[in-house]
């Protein structure tokens, strides 16, 4: 090979990565380490109960300060009411985060613990220069569940501020806790690879639209696939989405110098020939809106237009990384919706992969195109038991819901109950939105078999079911509309970041987790 020629190989090769690695280095994940020992440290977090009884370890603390602890428990309003927490006033050398737990005997769910976690290292943070160490007197699930809501609650995008000081998530977080080893191995199998997962699709989700386009988005998820075990990825790129006839996909990404890709990982952890699970995710990395141009003021937002490609890949993670016994597939459906010379017109018709003809009205409704190659794709290549797209689709979602619910939309309403269900448990919660015949009438064309911009009708509903237009009827397959909870300024327990929720992740961890991993193992 000549030399010059392989250079260029390896640039053409080298270059999306090389764009990723040029910004400064994406810091590890918060580690979480628990310890049965009180180690040295001058500054500890103690969960305490309304009650105000001490436990072993809280014993151990009080003689360190003579008794201090107990004498003001046993004085103080304070009320140890959960996600509360209070400064142990005076304590000397030794300072003492206390964190209410409420009481003792109230049955409390896995995501109350979660919330109790993060809302503790999120007080600690703001009380302590050093990480701290956060003392626990609970049984082994508990405090892995603890653990795991610390560390998605220290999460914080810091990754371009020159001085993050405390912003910064801690490299450590140590839980002190009797059953050390049982939570160490609980939390290193089941929840740090959820954590992580959560953590990877809040990072590529922040990154700007500069840094994130359609390559780099595929060159981020290859590199942390190398984390997990049996984990297939492969990316067509524009040549071979023009060539297979993917021209909906196509047509959005033809006016961006970042050309479009489709995204597909597989894992495969269920038996043989169980039909796979697949999660498609729309992965616009940046919509102005296309020659139907968005007015200014939000525009800066469309930078979080692939949070559902995140969440799908995000999943994927982290049921490959817990090993789970089922199979699965993520297919991230990426562009970047651009005006330009090359871009498509408003009236433009495509052919998408299905064969069936598209009207573009809009091309600010471009995640739809996207969309339904993405999701025929899925469903003729794998046939899945279920297909779930996730996407920020539309504004009419948010308008509808606010930033409480996702909308789900499918024609299986059997599916409903459980996946609300999943969402409540999951603290990230569903609200079913209708999808019928009128808004299938909705998305007729006269001049293609289709338009993505239907007349009239309820936005939600019409953007589902012009996706539905390239799925099989009895294909069990659910539409979540996350426009208006994909990001949020707004702090939570679980979520200190401005930015990227993740939503979606722990949400189908858990349905998939209920209904599909005692099935196919
Ligand atoms: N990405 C937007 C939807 C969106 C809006 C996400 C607000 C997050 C917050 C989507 O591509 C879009 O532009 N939808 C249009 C569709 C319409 C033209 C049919 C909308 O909802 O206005
Ligand atoms: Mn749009
Ligand atoms: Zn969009």
């Amino acid at each position: 090979m000549k030399k010059r020629f392989m250079y260029l190989t390896l640039l053409w090769v080298a270059g999306p990565l090389l764009s990723v690695w040029a910004m400064p280095a994406l810091a590890e994940p918060t580690r979480v380490a628990f310890l049965s020992e009180l180690p040295e440290s001058k500054d500890w977090v103690l969960g305490v109960y309304a009650d105000g009884m001490l436990g072993v370890y809280g014993e151990l603390l009080d003689e360190k300060l003579d008794g201090e602890l107990q004498r003001y428990l046993s004085t103080t309003e304070f009320e140890a009411t959960p996600m509360s927490s209070e400064m142990l006033p005076g304590s000397g050398a030794d300072r003492v985060l206390l964190v209410g737990l409420g009481d003792r005997d109230a049955p409390r769910t896995v995501l109350e613990w979660q919330e109790i976690g993060g809302s503790s290292v999120q007080a600690a943070i703001a009380a302590f220069e050093q990480s701290p160490v956060m003392v626990f007197d609970v049984s082994d699930d508990v405090a892995a569940n603890v653990g795991f809501g610390a560390k998605l609650g220290s999460y914080y995008f810091d990754r371009y501020l020159s001085d993050p000081g405390k912003k910064s998530p801690p490299e450590l977080l140590r839980i002190i806790t009797p059953q050390a080893e049982q939570a160490q191995r609980l939390y290193d199998t089941q929840l740090e690879p959820l954590a992580n997962g959560i953590w990877w699709a809040r990072d590529v989700s922040n990154e700007p639209a500069n840094v994130i386009y359609p390559e780099s988005f595929v060159a981020f998820w290859k590199q942390r696939f190398k984390q997990v075990d049996g984990v297939r990825v492969r990316a067509l790129d524009e040549r071979d989405i023009e060539k297979r006839g993917m021209g909906a996909l196509y047509g959005v990404g033809q006016g961006s110098q970042h050309p479009p890709r489709l995204l597909i990982a597989e894992y495969r952890g269920g038996q043989r020939d169980a039909p796979p699970v697949v999660i498609v995710g729309k992965g616009i990395t940046f919509d102005t809106g296309g020659i139907s141009i968005k007015p200014w003021d939000n525009m800066w937002n469309m930078k979080f237009d692939m949070a559902g490609a995140a969440s799908a890949m995000g999943t994927l993670y982290a049921l490959a990384g817990r090993k789970a016994p089922l199979n699965v597939v993520a297919i991230a459906a990426l562009a970047e919706n651009m005006p330009g010379a090359k871009a498509q017109r408003p009236g433009d018709i495509v052919q998408s992969l299905s064969g069936k003809t598209i009207e573009v009205r809009q091309t600010d409704a471009e995640g739809r195109l996207v969309l339904a190659d993405a999701v025929h794709y899925a469903d003729v290549t794998y046939h899945p038991a279920l297909l779930v797209d996730i996407a920020t689709l539309t504004g009419a979602a948010v308008r509808a819901l606010g930033s409480d619910y996702a909308a789900l939309l499918t024609r299986h309403d059997e599916l409903v109950p459980d996946f609300i269900a999943a969402g409540k448990a999951s603290g990230e919660e569903l609200w079913q939105l209708p999808l019928n015949d009128s808004h299938f009438d909705a998305v007729a064309s006269k001049v293609a078999d289709v338009t993505n911009f239907p007349k009239g009708g309820p936005g939600a509903s019409t953007g589902a079911a012009f996706i539905g237009e390239f799925v099989r009827e009895d294909t069990h397959w659910v539409h979540l509309d996350i426009a208006g909870v994909s990001s949020s300024d707004k702090a939570t327990p679980l979520k200190r970041s401005p930015g990227a929720t993740s939503f979606a992740i722990r949400l189908l961890n858990l349905y998939l987790q209920e209904h599909f991993e005692p099935l196919q193992q």
